[in-house]
């Protein structure tokens, strides 16, 4: 699947009912041939306006963690599980996430990157394990087929608890020195 076809099935996809509540359908931003892909859980009501992931509040708090770290805008792609609003901003569904999945593994096979970091439990949950919860896996790595896993929280928990904040920071950071190591052995 080429980008060009794979935008265009999320444009016109009606495969669940949150495609009949949305402004747009939000895709992902950033480099296409990052070497980290960073997943979170859906679009908020800003994400759905502007058709960009992370462009809200909690994605205020995800630039800040990412630029204070030293990454930069050619490091990451950003997208979510849904790519299409929940109402409310309600937690997707198993049935909604399932029916989404198959657009956000394409975008892993294009863009091949090395590192994922899963905001929060349901991109946890989604990509790396079902069991996990994303409060006791944070911060360590998990290696499936050549591709290495991290989980942390999702900057919209850190809006309710500023007590989370340096934990995301400790964590994007192992991602930042990983980085930083290259992936030539
Ligand atoms: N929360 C998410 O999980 N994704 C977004 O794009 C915005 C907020």
């Amino acid at each position: 699947m080429t980008w060009e076809q794979l935008e265009r099935s999320c444009l016109e996809c009606k495969r669940c009912g949150l495609a009949y509540g949305r402004t747009n359908v939000v895709i992902g931003r950033g480099s296409k041939t990052a070497p980290v892909m960073i997943v979170g859980e859906g679009p908020g009501q800003k994400e759905d306006e502007m058709g960009l992931p992370f462009v809200g509040m909690a994605g205020e708090l995800l630039n800040l963690a990412l630029e204070s770290l030293g990454f930069s805008e050619k490091d990451y792609y950003i997208a979510n599980v849904v790519k299409c609003r929940p109402e409310n901003n309600r937690t997707p569904t198993d049935e909604e996430c399932e029916k989404c999945l198959p657009y956000l593994r394409a975008q892993f096979t294009l863009i091949r990157p090395k590192i994922i970091v899963c905001l929060g439990n349901v991109a946890t949950k989604a990509m790396i394990d079902k069991s996990f919860q994303v409060s006791k896996v944070r911060g360590i790595w998990y290696s499936k087929k050549g591709t290495l896993f991290m989980a942390t929280y999702h900057p919209a928990a850190l809006l309710r608890d500023e007590s989370k904040k340096i934990h995301m920071w400790e964590d994007l950071r192992k991602v930042k020195i990983r980085l930083d190591e290259g992936f030539d052995t």
